[in-house]
């Protein structure tokens, strides 16, 4: 019965978890095409959200999506040249090693997530400027993802990094790192889910960050965004790139083939409709790829993403080989007119393709000998690899953390996810990462003097792997919850404002000598001499004595009463 009881309480709380992610997600994904922007430390009064006047996108303040930070205002002398309401506010990290966003996502799915900072000297301390170093790092999930370098950058310049990465979980994280080298803040956060089929690349291990993404012939608009690009990227005119080839801009207006099953990427075809070539008289094309002189490229993996169509004509005759630095990366590419091909290499990374001391990478289009006219390019994207396989804590135990944090109203900065990375484990806990393959799970939590008011959480109880709970020295009152103990070893209570009576489930597993049990300094000593009312140590080795040697005792005489019965039935025979 007390069995059947605690699974029902338990199954319930699973599904108000699950009932709230799913509400989560409906009122996020209302917005246009599932997109989330939030303006960070944005607020207003009037409303939460606003739209943006470029893109008509709704932007939410960040209030819900993270806890602390201060929300500060650009300066004035960089106000008015801002290039969006996003630049204008930012919210800024000076508490905590590492402070976290969480965003509403799918577990499984593939999101681009786009970060920007705009420091615009909030702080009036003209901080990337002053020559000292202006570094903070990213986390995506758990896993590094880059740093951020304001060193020596203009104030009134924005940096943006975006990755692609698939969600290991209902819920994305985004953190930003305290390097000890200034404040960590950010201007704004954009969550773009991608369909299933696209960048097969990514996996739970695999994500990427953006290095450049360029659309080639001539383009309008120095970036290209939403809603020309249904995913939101952010694709850079190549025409605006300086460069020293008499390039010659291409354009049709002809349909582009694209069957949606292998068309895995999705370049938007206004995009594929215009290509950049060269005169005829040339034979190879170099496309340069600069990265910012604040990117540390060492030991970067890099990720070329090609899209060629064929737009000149019917019957073309163009051939060429793609190169990255002297190596051949894919040998006689043919087009077929008005019908993109997408080209990666798809068995490696490449590594070492910046010269030293250089930020510049560069892949070379070469037309083969026999091909009449020299090469032509659409659109590039260039990703350097993030390694994404450190493993975030068991979802069960951090709903029950979660919980935990929300019933007791904790302001500690318990952020992002409890055990992962190890580094950044939530204070108070420890968690075992034995099981190598296996999510982290918590096997015990001290929140000893911590000042925590009210009743004992049942949620901790509920944690199938938690060892050693030690809540001594709190204001916990009531009584101590009826829950089937699971792994429990250690119970710590002493010194709290608890009332009987004592659960059996809890005494039962004392008795047994499985639980080391603590209650001194509460109401419920003052009514009996409990064993575990005493503050000895070694309660559990008195009760080993206590309960263990009169077990055995009484297996022996057991034993031997049979025996003396079987012998003599023996007799009587
Ligand atoms: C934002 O645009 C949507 C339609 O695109 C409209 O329904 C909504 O009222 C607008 N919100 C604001 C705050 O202007
Ligand atoms: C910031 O520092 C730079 C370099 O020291 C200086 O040229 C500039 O005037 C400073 N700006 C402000 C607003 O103090
Ligand atoms: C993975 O976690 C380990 C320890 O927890 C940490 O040192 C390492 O930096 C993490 N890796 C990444 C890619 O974040
Ligand atoms: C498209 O190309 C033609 C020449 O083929 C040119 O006259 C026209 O201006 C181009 N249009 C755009 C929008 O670039
Ligand atoms: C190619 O031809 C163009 C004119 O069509 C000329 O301006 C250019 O100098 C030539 N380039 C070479 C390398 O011969
Ligand atoms: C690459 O480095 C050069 C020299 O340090 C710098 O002038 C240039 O701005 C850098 N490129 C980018 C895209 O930042
Ligand atoms: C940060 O950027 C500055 C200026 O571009 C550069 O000198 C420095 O090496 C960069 N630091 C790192 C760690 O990338
Ligand atoms: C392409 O042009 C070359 C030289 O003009 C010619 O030899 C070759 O046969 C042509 N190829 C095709 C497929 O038309
Ligand atoms: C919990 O932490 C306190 C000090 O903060 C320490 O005295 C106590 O032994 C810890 N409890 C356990 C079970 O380790
Ligand atoms: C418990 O609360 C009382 C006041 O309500 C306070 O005086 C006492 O210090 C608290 N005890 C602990 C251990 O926090
Ligand atoms: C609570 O009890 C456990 C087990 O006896 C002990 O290890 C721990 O140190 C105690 N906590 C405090 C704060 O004394």
């Amino acid at each position: 019965m007390a069995s059947s009881f605690s699974c029902s309480e338990r199954t319930k709380l699973t599904w108000m978890l699950a009932l709230l992610l799913i509400l989560v997600m409906m009122l996020r994904v209302d917005g246009q095409s599932g997109f989330l922007s939030v303006d960070c430390g944005w607020t207003d009064s009037a409303g939460s959200t606003y739209n943006d006047s470029a893109t008509g996108l709704p932007y939410d303040s960040d209030g819900k999506f993270m806890e602390g930070g201060l929300s500060s205002k650009i300066s004035a002398e960089f106000i008015a040249d801002a290039g969006n309401e996003q630049q204008k506010t930012l919210r800024s990290f000076p508490d905590g090693k590492r402070n976290c966003y969480t965003l509403p996502s799918a577990i499984g799915k593939k999101f681009l997530l786009r970060a920007m900072f705009s420091y615009g000297n909030y702080d009036g301390l003209n901080r990337s400027m002053d020559g000292s170093p202006f570094i903070f790092g990213l986390h995506i999930g758990v896993n590094f993802w880059e740093t951020v370098n304001l060193t020596n950058l203009d104030p009134s310049l924005t940096l943006w990094k975006e990755v692609l990465t698939m969600a290991p979980a209902n819920l994305l994280s985004f953190c930003l790192i305290n390097l000890g080298s200034g404040t960590p803040f950010v201007s704004s956060l954009e969550l773009r889910p991608l369909g299933d089929a696209m960048y097969p690349f990514l996996s739970t291990y695999v994500s990427v960050s953006y290095l450049r993404r360029f659309r080639f012939g001539d383009a309008a608009e120095y970036i290209t965004r939403y809603p020309v690009d249904n995913y939101d990227r952010f694709w850079e005119g190549w025409s605006f790139s300086f460069n020293t080839y008499p390039w010659i801009s291409l354009n049709t207006s002809r349909p582009v083939n694209r069957l949606n099953s292998i068309d895995v990427f999705q370049v938007p075809e206004v995009i594929l409709q215009k290509a950049t070539t060269l005169d005829t008289n040339y034979s190879f094309m170099e496309v340069s790829v600069e990265v910012g002189s604040n990117l540390d490229i060492r030991g970067m993996e890099l990720l070329p993403i090609f899209h060629f169509t064929e737009i000149a004509g019917d019957i073309p005759n163009r051939t060429f080989n793609v190169y990255s630095a002297d190596e051949l990366l894919f040998q006689d590419v043919s087009l077929s007119p008005m019908r993109v091909e997408s080209m990666y290499p798809t068995n490696r990374f490449l590594t070492n393709r910046f010269l030293s001391g250089s930020n510049t990478t560069s892949f070379m289009l070469r037309k083969v000998p026999g091909s009449k006219l020299p090469p032509l390019i659409n659109a590039l994207e260039v990703y350097s690899i993030v390694r994404t396989d450190n493993l975030t804590t068991s979802s069960e135990d951090v709903n029950y953390m979660k919980e935990v944090k929300k019933h007791y109203n904790l302001g500690r900065n318990w952020n992002g996810d409890p055990c992962s990375p190890r580094e950044y484990t939530w204070e108070g806990l420890t968690c075992d990462y034995s099981n190598g393959n296996q999510n982290p799970r918590i096997v015990r939590v001290n929140m000893s003097t911590s000042k925590l008011r009210g009743v004992l959480a049942i949620s901790f109880f509920m944690m199938a792997s938690l060892e050693n709970l030690d809540l001594s020295h709190n204001n916990l009152t009531g009584t101590i919850p009826n829950y089937e103990l699971k792994s429990l070893k250690v119970l710590n209570l002493s010194y709290n404002q608890l009332d009987g009576p004592i659960p059996n489930s809890i005494v039962q597993r004392f008795q047994a000598g499985l639980l080391d049990l603590r209650l001194e300094g509460n109401p419920i000593c003052s009514k009996g001499k409990y064993m575990y009312c005493s503050n000895t140590k070694n309660s559990k080795h008195v009760m080993l004595t206590a309960v263990i040697v009169p077990v055995v005792l009484v297996s022996l005489l057991v034993v031997l009463g049979v025996l003396w019965k079987v012998c003599q039935k023996g007799k009587i025979k």
